[in-house]
C-alpha cells in the first residue's frame, strides 16, 4: 500500500477522485447555498456547527462537538494504524451586507459569507464523504477540523489549546483559501512565508495642558505625537532590512479638547505587519523605543501597549510539494500557479503550521464570462461553484499522499 505510485497511476487515481467529487457536487452546492444563506460571525456558528455534525452523522463520521463553543472535528480512520493528517476548513462568516441578486444571498441582515468560508465547509464535507467511502483503501486516520472565528480572534489558536493536533498526534496538516482572482480548475500554491503576522499597536503620549498663547507653560502632546508619527515611518525604511517586509501602519489619531489648550493626551491605534518572527521582533521594538525615546526627549512620555495578533503563515516546502503533485495530476502543470510574493494579510491557519508541518493554498473560483470576479470581503463575491469538486478531490488526494507514505 505504501510503496510509491507511478505519475500514471497518480493521474488515473486523481481523475477517479474528481470524478467522484463531480458527483457529489450538487450535494456541495446545497451545502454550500444553504450555509450562505444564514451566515454566522465568530464564535456565533451555532447553526452552522449543527449542519455539520448532522452531515457527518449521515456520512456515518463520529465527531467531537463545541471545540471553542462551535468548532467540530470529525474522526475518520482506516483498516489499521497508521498516520494522522488532517484537513481544516474555517466556518464564519462576516459583518457586511449582501449585495448580489442570487437565489442563495444571505437572508441575514448585515452579515455574509463574503470570504467563502461557506465553500471551505462543504468542500472539506465533500472529501469526508469521499474519503469515508474508501477506508478500507487506507490505513492511519484523518481528521476533519471544522473551525470557528478564523475573522476575528483566530479560532484555530483556541482548537489547538483544546487538543486538536493531539491523540492522535496530526503528522501533516492541509488548508485551501478560495481564490476569486485564480480562475476554476486553478490552484495556487506558495512555498514558504505566505501570510503576514499582525500585531495591534496603541500609543498613549502624555504631555501637560497649558494655555495655547504660552506653550512654555506645558507639554504639547499633539506636537510630540507628530513626531512620533513621523519618526515611525523610518523603522521600515531604516531598520527593516530591505529584503524583508513589514509595514506599520496607524489608522486612528485622537487628542486635544480646544484649539487653545495644549493637548495633554493623544492616543494612536495602528497595526504593524510583518512576514517572519525576526522581523516582526526588530519593529516592534523599535516602535516601541521611537515612541518612548522620542516623548522623553521632548518632555512627555509614551505609553506603548503592542497586542499581539495573528502569526505569520509559513508553509512547509515538503508539503507544499504534497499540494502541487497533487494539483499536477488532477489539472495539469498548467494550471498550477506559483504565487511570487506572500502576503500582507493575516490567516490564522498560521497556528497549525507552527505546530505541524503542513500547507495552505489557494484554490481558484474565478469566472469572468459569468461576472464572478470580485474579491473577497467585498460584498458582490461569490464563486463558480464547479471549483468545489475540484478543492474536494485535491483534500482526498493530498490526505493519501501522506496516509500512503512509508513512515
Ligand atoms: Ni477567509
Amino acid at each position: 500500500m505504501s510503496q510509491p505510485v507511478s505519475g500514471a497511476t497518480e493521474a488515473a487515481r486523481a481523475s477517479d477522485f474528481l470524478a467522484a467529487a463531480r458527483d457529489i457536487l450538487p450535494w456541495m452546492i446545497e451545502i454550500r447555498r444553504d450555509l450562505h444563506q444564514h451566515p454566522e460571525l465568530g464564535l456565533e456558528e451555532f447553526r452552522t456547527a449543527s449542519r455539520i455534525q448532522g452531515l457527518l452523522d449521515e456520512i456515518g463520521i463520529v465527531h467531537v462537538d463545541g471545540l471553542a463553543g462551535t468548532g467540530v472535528l470529525g474522526l475518520l480512520r482506516g483498516t489499521a494504524e497508521g498516520r494522522t493528517v488532517a484537513l481544516r476548513a474555517d466556518i464564519d462568516a462576516l459583518p457586511l451586507e449582501d449585495a448580489k441578486e442570487t437565489s442563495y444571498r444571505s437572508q441575514v441582515p448585515g452579515k455574509m459569507h463574503a470570504c467563502g468560508h461557506d465553500v471551505h465547509t462543504a468542500v472539506l464535507l465533500g472529501a469526508a464523504r469521499i474519503l469515508a467511502g474508501m477506508t478500507e483503501r487506507f490505513r492511519g486516520t484523518v481528521k476533519l477540523i471544522f473551525q470557528p472565528a478564523e475573522e476575528t480572534v483566530g479560532g484555530a489558536k483556541m482548537l489547538i489549546e483544546e487538543g486538536v493536533l493531539e491523540n492522535p498526534a496530526v503528522e501533516a496538516i492541509f488548508g485551501l483559501h478560495v481564490d476569486p482572482g485564480l480562475d476554476v480548475g486553478r490552484f495556487g500554491i506558495r512555498y514558504g512565508q505566505r501570510n503576514a503576522s499582525s500585531d495591534n499597536v496603541h500609543l498613549t503620549i502624555h504631555g501637560r495642558s497649558g494655555h495655547g498663547a504660552y506653550p512654555t507653560s506645558g507639554v504639547d502632546a499633539i506636537v510630540i505625537a507628530a513626531q512620533v508619527v513621523t519618526a515611525l515611518q523610518s523603522v521600515v525604511s531604516r531598520n527593516v532590512d530591505a529584503r524583508q517586509s513589514a509595514v506599520v501602519s496607524f489608522g486612528t489619531i485622537q487628542g486635544g479638547t480646544q484649539r487653545n489648550i495644549l493637548a495633554e493626551r493623544v492616543e494612536l491605534v495602528g497595526t504593524v505587519r510583518s512576514l517572519d518572527q525576526t522581523t516582526r521582533e526588530l519593529v516592534l521594538n523599535r516602535v516601541r523605543e521611537c515612541a518612548e525615546g522620542i516623548a522623553a526627549g521632548m518632555g512627555g512620555h509614551a505609553e506603548v501597549e503592542i497586542d499581539p495578533s495573528y502569526d505569520p503563515l509559513v508553509n512547509n516546502d515538503a508539503m507544499v510539494e504534497v499540494v502541487r503533485e497533487s494539483a499536477r495530476a488532477l489539472a495539469g502543470d498548467e494550471n498550477i500557479f506559483v504565487i511570487p510574493r506572500a502576503n500582507m494579510g493575516v490567516e490564522d491557519f498560521a497556528y497549525y503550521v507552527s505546530k505541524v508541518p503542513g500547507a495552505f493554498f489557494s484554490l481558484g473560483v474565478r469566472n469572468e464570462a459569468e461576472g464572478v470576479v470580485h474579491p473577497v470581503h467585498n460584498n458582490r463575491f461569490d464563486i463558480d461553484e464547479r471549483s468545489m469538486a475540484f478543492g474536494a478531490a485535491i483534500q482526498v488526494l493530498n490526505a493519501l499522499s501522506v496516509l500512503d507514505s512509508p513512515r
